[in-house]
């Protein structure tokens, strides 16, 4: 059992306060992946996990322990890093082993963790071969093999697939995905790759400047980020952030209106502390954006027309540019026809469902959820 509890982490360089008040607990057997913008302090934490980096402030617990004065090698855990360096005279058999061979691990026991990796990873064929002659793939899973064999409670993966291209590193994603059920170890996963924390995590912690800004499950994250910046972080193409104004709908209610465009009612059941007059950011997803009767469903349609000024397709789906008002902003269309192309006038549904207000100060959502 590995449960990991970070409370109030902090870490400082000097005066620079690289995480700040971290506080988080994960279950055991848990995925949670680390993501946020390059410099936001993930592979620090990650870092301070394994006990590569003191903490300056805060206590790590890992299963019944705090840590915090524990060397890397008594913490039970594995990391694997972006940059996994595999040693060139090695073959593939030797460093799978190399870990528990130090560790001075009886003979048999080392040949059934590595027998047990090697299957698990489909390295079996390529046991007798050196680094220079496997592809970027085949030696990062060398190097989780290596990770496996020691029987880590915890995983620490810092970008482990940054370095292959697109399709290999869809591949990998899927096979630590695989993996993970198998093997079913706790795992913090560390990645700038949005995409990857929405495929791998069971919770995501979005983070900004060394703190957490949202800790949810991939769903949550998604439908309703807490806040602008996980808004315009998590989603691709991101969601559309319009700098907008709360206005009366001249029947009692209120309206969100875009600069130049449209006074897109609001339920009054949904948005608390929203006043009329007030700046907010009103955020749309660009899939909540359809040329009529292109869309999904639609749960409460408001039509408005608008001219397509853009047409990007990408196959199985197309994004739009039109101006919305004033503003640009990007629509999505599942299975776009052929002709799909720039034009005016053309007759566009949003769904009021589906739309976002933020605090134009803080940048907090705002909505029932937030009071
Ligand atoms: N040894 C160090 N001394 C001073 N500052 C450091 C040190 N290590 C990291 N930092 C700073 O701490 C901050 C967080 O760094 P960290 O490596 O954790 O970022 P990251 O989120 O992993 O970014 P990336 O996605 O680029 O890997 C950065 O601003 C970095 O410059
Ligand atoms: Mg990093």
């Amino acid at each position: 059992m590995a449960e990991v509890s970070l409370r109030r982490v902090a870490k400082r360089y000097g005066s620079f306060q690289a995480v700040e008040n971290f506080d988080l607990d994960i279950a055991h057997e848990e995925f949670v992946v680390f993501v946020g913008p390059s410099g936001c302090g993930k592979s620090t934490t990650l870092r301070m996990i394994a006990g590569l980096e003191d903490i300056s402030d805060g206590e790590i617990w890992i299963g019944e322990r705090v840590v915090n004065d524990l060397p890397p090698r008594a913490r039970n855990i594995s990391m694997v890093f972006q940059n996994y360096a595999l040693y060139p005279h090695m073959t593939v058999r030797q460093s799978q082993g190399f870990g528990l061979r130090m560790a001075r691990r009886p003979k048999e026991e080392i040949a059934e963790k590595v027998n047990r990796a090697t299957s698990l990873l489909g390295l079996q064929g390529l046991l007798a071969r050196r680094p220079a002659a496997l592809s970027g793939g085949q030696r990062q899973r060398v190097a989780m093999g290596r990770a496996i064999v020691r029987d880590p409670d915890v995983f620490l993966f810092d970008e482990p697939l940054s370095n292959l291209d697109a399709k290999l590193r869809g591949q990998m994603r899927t096979e630590i995905k695989k993996l993970h059920e198998k093997v079913r170890t706790t795992v913090i996963y560390v990645t700038h790759d949005q995409v990857e924390a929405m495929t791998l995590a069971d919770r995501i912690v979005v983070m900004r400047d060394g703190r957490i800004e949202q800790v949810g499950t991939p769903y949550e994250v998604f439908h309703t980020p807490a806040s602008r910046f996980v808004a315009g972080f998590i989603g691709s193409p991101p969601m559309n952030l319009i700098d907008a104004r709360i206005v009366g709908d001249g029947q009692g209610g209120l309206a969100v209106a875009v600069p130049g465009g449209p006074a897109l009612p609001i339920d009054p059941a949904r948005f608390v502390g929203v006043r009329a007059d007030t700046e907010v950011t009103l955020g749309l997803r660009p899939e909540s954006i359809a040329p009529e009767g292109m869309g999904g469903p639609i749960e409460r349609p408001y039509g408005f027309a608008a001219d397509i000024g853009l047409v990007e397709p990408l196959g199985s789906e197309a994004l739009l540019i039109l101006a919305l008002g004033d503003v640009e902003v990007t629509a999505r269309v599942f299975r776009p026809g052929p002709r799909l192309a720039p034009e005016a006038g053309v007759r566009f549904v949003i769904d009021l469902n589906d739309l976002h207000l933020f605090d134009d100060t803080t940048g907090r959502r705002l909505d029932r959820r937030s009071e």
